[in-house]
């Protein structure tokens, strides 16, 4: 109950309970009182209308104002074609802040603040490029604009040569597979939430990409198979069987840019193993973006790019970098002194 219905409650039993006791004393008669009970009931009626819609225009309110928040957002426009010269990723001297008007204002992140401040490197295609640093330092954040989810306030991000501003973004994402730190499965079966990588794939291509993704041995045991549903995001799943789902997704999609973000994050030693071995051969030939915490993970990459606060520390080969006395050294001794 609101406040304002409350008072209109309490209003009523005020009338009820002062006429009853002028009853009771002989200063009102019975029928007054009825009257009264009526005229009362009569005069509330409006007040508890006018109440409700009030709550409903303020909850308008709230709409109106999110939907001018979208509007506001400026659409990403580009060609529908993308020229790129091979699948070299560069950053530019990028720049990038995230606006309460991006993406999800629930997410108290540090809208109005730098969070890459002239991020210039390159993924080389054929390479695994290893992104590491800090939490919070902007990891996810290049992932996604290599990709344009979002543009850079200044900078440039080229794929192949080509600025990805300049295409149009569903051209663009074509070329990407990317496994999200934070996996979406949907309140669908195995096979058609990995069918998302690509449309058009038959079931034997899904079932290799699975295979691969090391899914089969956690799918015999859902009571369906692969056509278990697995709940809202994959409840019914570990975060480790989700994230091979979403693995397994990228792999059919097969694009020639590969970005895994903290991909095997959840996954126990044995299964990362089996998954990496999978992907390094699927990984042949294309560009790939790694994010990783666990320096076992990076272990094989052939270029390591140090974050932290949004700017680049260091860059250089996993074994040039344990030679400098820096941040990649420190993340490697915290974690036991090796790769
Ligand atoms: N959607 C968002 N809106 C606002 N701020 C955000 C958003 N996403 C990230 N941030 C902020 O940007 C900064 C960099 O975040 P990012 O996710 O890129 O870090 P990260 O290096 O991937 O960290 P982690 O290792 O914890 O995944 C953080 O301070 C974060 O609060
Ligand atoms: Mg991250």
């Amino acid at each position: 109950m609101t406040l304002a219905q409350f008072f209109l409650r309490f209003g009523i039993v005020a009338v009820l309970l002062a006429g009853g006791l002028m009853v009771a004393d002989g200063s009102l008669s019975v029928t007054m009182f009825i009257l009264y009970l009526v005229m009362a009931g009569r005069v509330y009626e409006p007040f508890g209308s006018s109440f409700m819609l009030m709550a409903e225009m303020i909850s308008s309110l709230v709409s109106i104002k999110r939907t001018k928040q979208m509007e506001a957002i400026k659409e990403q426009g580009g060609q529908p074609v993308c020229n790129n010269q091979g699948y070299d990723i560069e950053f530019q001297d990028v720049v990038f802040t995230y606006h309460a008007d991006l993406e999800d204002t629930a997410v108290s992140g540090r809208h109005g603040e730098r969070v890459l401040n002239g991020v210039s490197f390159v993924a080389k295609q054929g390479e695994i490029t290893a992104l590491i640093g800090p939490s919070g330092g902007g990891k996810s954040t290049v992932s996604r604009l290599a990709a344009r989810f979002w543009d850079a306030d200044s900078g440039r991000v080229l794929l192949g040569g080509v600025d990805v501003t300049t295409v149009e973004p569903e051209t663009l994402f074509k070329n990407y597979s990317i496994v999200f730190q934070e996996v979406t499965l949907f309140d669908q079966s195995v096979m058609e939430n990995i069918r998302l990588g690509r449309q058009n794939a038959t079931d034997e291509e899904v079932l290799a990409a699975a295979r691969a993704a090391q899914c089969e041995e956690f799918v015999s045991r859902l009571p369906e198979g692969y056509q278990s549903n697995i709940g809202e995001n994959g409840c019914i799943l570990s975060g480790g069987e989700r994230q091979r789902i979403s693995i397994a997704r990228a792999i059919l999609k097969d694009a020639p840019v590969v970005i895994l973000d903290e991909a095997t994050a959840s996954m126990d030693a044995e299964n990362e193993t089996l998954v990496q071995q999978a992907l390094s051969e699927l990984l042949q030939g294309k560009t790939v973006l790694v994010i990783a915490h666990r320096m076992r993970t990076i272990a094989n990459a052939d270029k390591v790019v140090v974050l932290d606060h949004g700017q680049v520390v260091e860059m250089g080969t996993p074994t040039e970098l344990l030679e400098e006395n820096g941040l990649f050294q420190r993340l490697v001794a915290a974690q036991g002194g090796h790769l």
